[in-house]
């Protein structure tokens, strides 16, 4: 019987084994992005909060993340405009519709808050509305930029559906003082962007490359809608500062280096972070690129900075020199924020590794559709990295090149290996806020909103998904 058992088990363990092999990626993005979805959307509006509240997580102590951050919220609505514009029956629509509702009303409330920032720059709320009180790195002034932007798509995409009216009530009036949530935004990000504000690591206080990226699409998108409905004045002004952030954008490129750094002018906060190597680049790229050209996923500084990223977190996460496929991101390397307290070591992140996957698809994209690569000083180490050495400073690689289909299948097969890796810590596709760079587990914050929201916004970008 001892035997038969063990047989048994043998073989059950022997064919578990082989179905998870079994299952290809594309399987297991495709089984996994309901169960995403659906816990990214629990954190809205949960039970405890206010309608149209999004917690950063549920988790209430150890960290208490029951909060509404402004940052972590743009981006979650952000994720559901996308849902809305391509809601498959008229029930879901109206479902996202509500959400939005909710949550732009929640906002405004949020803008006519005291608290103890003084203005728009307040990081987080807590969950009924009410304003926080305790010690905070403030303000920090990513947190507007990003709600103007995810709601001018919405403005633009209920603009196209024919609610001009609805639009004019709720999202943008072209009056003064503003009471309109996208114009307040507006306002407040035209008039203080120049300020040194807290990061979004909420540590560091400088002007930051992520943050600026923000304000100038915030500033850009903006300006589309105020002419759109008739605020010459307005639009002319947000223009206006966008190209002077422009110029402060540029300065973020260290061409000796060959990284765009994360800080400059730093004022207080953190002062630990001495190689000015920071992921949030390319969640810059990812939330602050307007499809104008300017730092645009491809860009050879960004593909630069990624290089210098890949090759910090390689050798500083032991679980990247073990074999496991993909590799896994964090921070930046002088990060000691380990999900609980900021004395100890940092880890990797699933936001993250999947804003990495994203950045290699949306390449891609870029690549195939400028039909070619031009292979430049900053962006060789890239290609290098990708097997590609024997590509020399200044060649083309042309659409009609032997070499052109190589290149895209295996920028996108790395965005892939990216997913793999954060489908080997997370096979049922739950997420916390940290992997532990030892051992892979997870750690910090449980199914913080945020992981779910990059996961969704990067298998999205995944060619044939
Ligand atoms: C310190 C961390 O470094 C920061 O990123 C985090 O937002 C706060 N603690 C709050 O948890
Ligand atoms: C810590 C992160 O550093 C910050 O970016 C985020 O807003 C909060 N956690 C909440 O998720």
């Amino acid at each position: 019987m001892g035997k038969s058992f063990a047989v048994a088990l043998g073989a059950v363990l022997f064919i578990s084994s082989l179905s998870h092999a079994n299952v290809t990626l594309s399987d297991w993005i495709k089984n996994r992005e309901g169960n995403a979805l659906g816990l990214m959307l629990k954190n809205i509006s949960p039970s405890g909060a206010a309608k149209g509240a999004v917690v950063a997580s549920p988790s209430k102590h150890e960290p208490h993340y029951f909060y509404h951050w402004i940052r972590d919220a743009a981006l979650i609505m952000d994720v559901v405009v996308e849902l809305y514009k391509k809601a498959p029956t008229p029930e879901a629509k109206a479902h996202y519709f509500n959400v939005l509702m909710d949550y732009i009303n929640f906002s405004r409330r949020n803008q006519m808050t005291p608290n103890p920032s003084g203005g728009l720059g307040e990081p987080k709320f807590e969950a009924d509305g009410s304003a926080f009180t305790g010690s905070w790195g403030r303000p920090q002034n990513d947190g507007p930029a990003l709600r103007a932007v995810a709601l001018s798509r919405l403005a633009m995409i209920w603009l196209a559906e024919g609610k001009e009216q609805l639009v004019r009530q709720k999202l943008y009036e072209s009056e003064l003082p503003a009471d309109r949530v996208i114009k307040a935004d507006l306002e407040y990000v035209s008039h203080h962007w120049r300020a040194t504000d807290f990061d979004l690591w909420e540590e560091c206080k400088g002007k930051h490359f992520y943050t600026r990226m923000a304000q100038r699409r915030a500033m850009v998108d903006g300006a589309k809608l105020a002419r759109f409905l008739g605020d010459g004045g307005a639009a002319g002004w947000y223009e206006q500062q966008a190209r002077h952030i422009s110029d402060d954008l540029l300065r973020h490129w260290d061409k000796g280096k060959k990284i765009i750094v994360t800080t400059l002018d730093r004022d207080g906060g953190i002062d630990y972070k001495w190689s000015g190597l920071d992921a949030s680049v390319v969640l810059a790229v990812h939330h602050g690129f307007t499809g104008d050209g300017f730092f645009s996923p491809s860009d050879d500084r960004v593909l630069a900075t990624v290089a210098r990223l890949e090759e910090a977190f390689q050798k500083l996460y032991a679980i990247n020199q073990k074999g496991i496929p993909g590799l896994a991101i964090g921070r930046y390397p002088e990060d000691k924020y380990d999900g609980y307290t900021t004395s100890r070591e940092g880890n990797p992140w699933f936001l993250l590794t999947a804003a990495f996957a994203e950045l290699y698809y949306r390449a891609a994209s870029e690549f195939e559709r400028d039909g070619g690569v031009l292979v430049t000083p900053n962006n060789q180490e890239f290609f290098a990295r990708l097997g590609l050495a024997q590509f020399r400073v200044g060649n083309r690689i042309g659409a009609n090149h032997p070499h052109f289909k190589d290149i895209l299948s295996r920028v996108r097969a790395k965005g892939d290996d990216f997913l793999s890796r954060i489908r080997y810590h997370a096979p049922d596709g739950t997420f916390a806020e940290q992997y532990n760079r030892w051992n892979g587990y997870q750690q910090g914050a449980p199914h913080l909103t945020w992981s779910y929201g990059a996961f969704l916004t990067a298998i999205w970008q995944k060619p044939g998904h």
